[in-house]
């Protein structure tokens, strides 16, 4: 059988964010593997099963069949808070988003971020082009696929793409591959949101990617606002007390959609929401988001009264947007607009992902490119007495 064919990153370069297109461009890539093993007397079978039939089974199947049912974490059981091991003083930490696009340049990606040697390893959602189970293999599970794996673990979020196919490979094929080793057992990732946590820090993994998509005709008449869902919010209240005035540690949110953006639409519905459950002590967090695929740090922003420290790093694995902001560029604290290549007559920036470094109350991150440059630095430090967050200078 012949070598499966990877996918080329120009073949992203125009990806819109429709469900229809990015089925069409899964069973496109589907049919190229099999032409590619095919011989000439089969194509036009497979073409009609693959390219028709294919698609449009695949197609009304995820948007009029069943979305997985949502996981969360049951009371008393798993908890879906992970420790960060007190084995060194360091903990690193890779963070990578919009990576899944199994291409050379995913590829360089992964390796530069497994060179590094991560503690952990975390995805911020979209595996292109619709999270389908061959796509989630080829990304994460197959033993040629370059997700970095943490010596202790990984986690991952769902975007909107993983939705695209209702979210069934994210939740059946990508979450049990996907968790912390405590001891001599490994904890399984068991839903779409989870905490990793020291003394000093809480890394918060918020699922906005299965409130992203919604059935054809609603979602006309109430768009999708990405909010989280009742047994997220119970599950931040009760097991993680967020609005307990004794925990001062600093808090870190990742999510897949962007709470704010001077680009394009942002959904600031999960904002809102912790604002609200925040209470009394709303403190500034440090968010890191992608769905936007470029490399963005943004001055403080409040949404809802939240103070938001907010890093865009949906520079993973697809073709990087380098545009200018529609408005107001004061806001914007670092943003590379370095042009890396033209991909059919587009410019495209350089790949990269964030690496986090954490020793006591002190936080490192570097910004490093598809070269493992580093692009930008920034420290912060936690006092975990008051729980105000500062960026050292
Ligand atoms: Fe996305």
């Amino acid at each position: 059988m012949a070598e499966k064919t990877k996918r080329e990153l120009n073949e992203y370069v125009d990806v819109g964010h429709s469900e229809l297109e990015n089925h069409l461009r899964t069973q496109n890539a589907q049919l190229q593997n099999v032409a590619d093993d095919a011989d000439a007397s089969r194509k036009l079978t497979d073409f009609l099963w693959l390219n028709i039939f294919g698609f449009a089974y695949h197609y009304l199947k995820s948007r009029f069949g069943l979305r997985h049912a949502y996981q969360y974490y049951p009371v008393g059981e798993e908890t879906g808070v992970f420790k960060m091991p007190l084995e060194n003083q360091t903990t690193q930490i890779a963070l990578l988003s919009d990576w899944a696009s199994d291409t050379p340049e995913s590829d360089r990606i992964g390796a530069i971020a497994a060179a590094h040697k991560p503690d952990f390893s975390i995805h911020l959602g979209d595996i292109y082009f619709v999270g389908a189970p061959s796509e989630v293999h080829d990304n994460f599970i197959s033993p040629k696929a370059s997700w970095p794996r943490g010596k202790w673990g990984s986690l991952a979020l769902s975007g909107n793409h993983e939705m695209y196919s209702n979210g069934d490979a994210f939740f059946k094929t990508l979450l049990p591959t996907m968790g912390v080793r405590q001891g001599d057992s490994v904890s399984t990732q068991k839903a779409g949101f989870f905490c990793l946590e020291n003394e000093y820090w809480r890394i918060i993994g918020l699922d906005t990617g299965y409130t992203s998509v919604e059935r054809p005709l609603i979602e006309i008449l109430s768009p999708p606002n990405c909010h989280l869902r009742k047994e997220q919010l119970n599950w931040l209240k009760n097991q993680l007390h967020l609005s307990n005035p004794n925990d001062r540690r600093g808090i870190i949110f990742l999510s897949h959609h962007p709470p704010f953006s001077l680009f394009r639409k942002a959904f600031p519905k999960p904002a809102q929401q912790l604002s609200q459950l925040f209470g009394d002590f709303l403190r500034p967090v440090l968010w890191m988001w992608g769905h936007e695929h470029r490399l963005v740090g943004y001055q403080e922003t409040k949404v809802a009264k939240l103070p938001i420290h907010g890093r865009c790093i949906g520079h993973g694995g697809m073709p990087v947007e380098i545009d200018a902001p529609k408005i107001d560029t004061d806001s914007i604290v670092f943003y590379d607009q370095r042009k890396r290549k033209s991909l059919r007559r587009v410019d495209v920036g350089y790949n990269g992902f964030a690496w986090l470094k954490f020793t006591n109350e002190k936080l490192d991150i570097e910004y490093r490119d598809i070269e493992d440059k580093i692009v930008v630095t920034e420290s912060w430090e936690v006092d975990i007495k008051t729980g105000i967050l500062k960026k050292v200078l």
